[in-house]
């Protein structure tokens, strides 16, 4: 079996993981979870969203998490960007990268951007122009790419629909994104290949949430298949807010462990990103979900 020698972390945290929070988090204390990221060796971060405030109001501060972050070269930022609108203040805070999303799923593209998935992707078109005039790479999200909340399967059809007219939209590259943690490991591969046939290994990520305890077997599935690209949330934060139950994406402290200990290099340093995730989990009062931070922290505890 060959699996992949580097795997590259992109850690959604800030975004993914702060936004279904319904208690305001200071933007300082998003900024300051940024810098221990970075200070961890993660080399990709997503840090807000510009989406609309009403829609999902933790994200209200995007302008000043992005003033605020202490930015280290060598580090990639990215932010997400619904329509025009985003994408507009968005480019003003200087994105290496900006993320437009829509679904497998016409039902959850409806609750989640209030369009259906031939709109969303009409509306990226001028989104994706713009960001590449102004030399920014553009990923996209296929949410609900192995089970929708409303519509329940989802097929590699399903997938391979939606994966290719965003591809020749020019789209850089593709998330493959589990919103609600249903998928396992025969049904991933399946998806994965769907999205391979149309963009470079390079740029294909997978991202999953950790719902039903799927998420690492289903990274080692995508591995098999030479994806080296992964999200991961740091504690474990997050869930959607437009996918209810859905918990948060797999712990980056948890992906790091398994990486470790398959001698697959990330770059990230495990004591510290477990530094990171109890920071952010002492600001919302509560654990980290990683277990393997559960573990370090209650093995340095005794
Ligand atoms: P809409 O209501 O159809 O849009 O929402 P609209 O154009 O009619 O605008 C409504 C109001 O929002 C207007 O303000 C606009 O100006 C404003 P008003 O005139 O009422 O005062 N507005 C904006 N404000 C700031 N920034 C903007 C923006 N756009 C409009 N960009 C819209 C459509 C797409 C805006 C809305 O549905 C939205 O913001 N949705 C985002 C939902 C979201 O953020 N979901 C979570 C992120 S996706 C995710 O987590 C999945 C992912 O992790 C992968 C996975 O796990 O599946 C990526
Ligand atoms: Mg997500």
């Amino acid at each position: 079996m060959n699996l992949p020698t580097y795997v590259k972390i992109l850690d959604v945290g800030p975004r993914d993981g702060l936004q279904n929070e319904k208690a305001n988090v200071a933007t300082e204390h998003k900024a300051r979870l940024v810098a221990m990221l970075q200070d961890a060796g993660l080399r990709e971060i997503e840090v807000t969203s510009f989406v609309s405030p009403k829609w999902v109001p933790q994200m209200g501060d995007n302008v000043a998490v992005m003033a605020a972050i202490a930015r280290q070269p060598g580090v990639r930022y990215s932010v997400l960007v619904p329509n025009l609108k985003g994408l507009d203040s968005a480019l003003a805070s200087r994105p290496d990268e900006i993320l437009v999303f829509t679904a497998a799923s016409e039902a959850f593209t409806q609750k989640n951007i209030n369009c259906s998935i031939a709109e969303s992707l009409e509306r990226f078109a001028p989104v994706i122009e713009g960001a590449h005039a102004a030399g920014v790479k553009v990923r996209a999200a296929l949410s609900c790419a192995l089970g929708c909340p409303y519509e329940g399967d989802i097929t590699a059809d399903q997938v391979e629909a939606v994966v290719r007219p965003l591809r020749e939209l020019g789209v850089d590259a593709i998330d493959i994104a589990d919103t609600i943690g249903v998928g396992t490991p025969a049904k991933v591969q399946a998806a994965m290949e769907r999205a391979l046939k149309h963009f470079p290994t390079a740029e294909v990520s997978g991202h999953f949430h950790d719902t039903y305890g799927q998420a690492l077997t289903n990274i080692y599935a995508s591995m098999e298949l030479s994806v080296n690209s992964f999200h991961a949330s740091v504690a474990g934060l997050g869930g959607c807010p437009y996918a209810k139950g859905a918990t948060g994406n797999v712990a980056t402290e948890d992906v790091v462990f398994m990486l470790d200990g398959l001698g697959i290099e990330t770059g990230i340093d495990l004591d510290r990103l477990v530094d990171a995730g109890a920071y952010i989990s002492g600001v919302l009062g509560r654990e980290p979900v990683s277990r393997a931070a559960r573990a370090l922290l209650a093995r340095r505890a005794g």
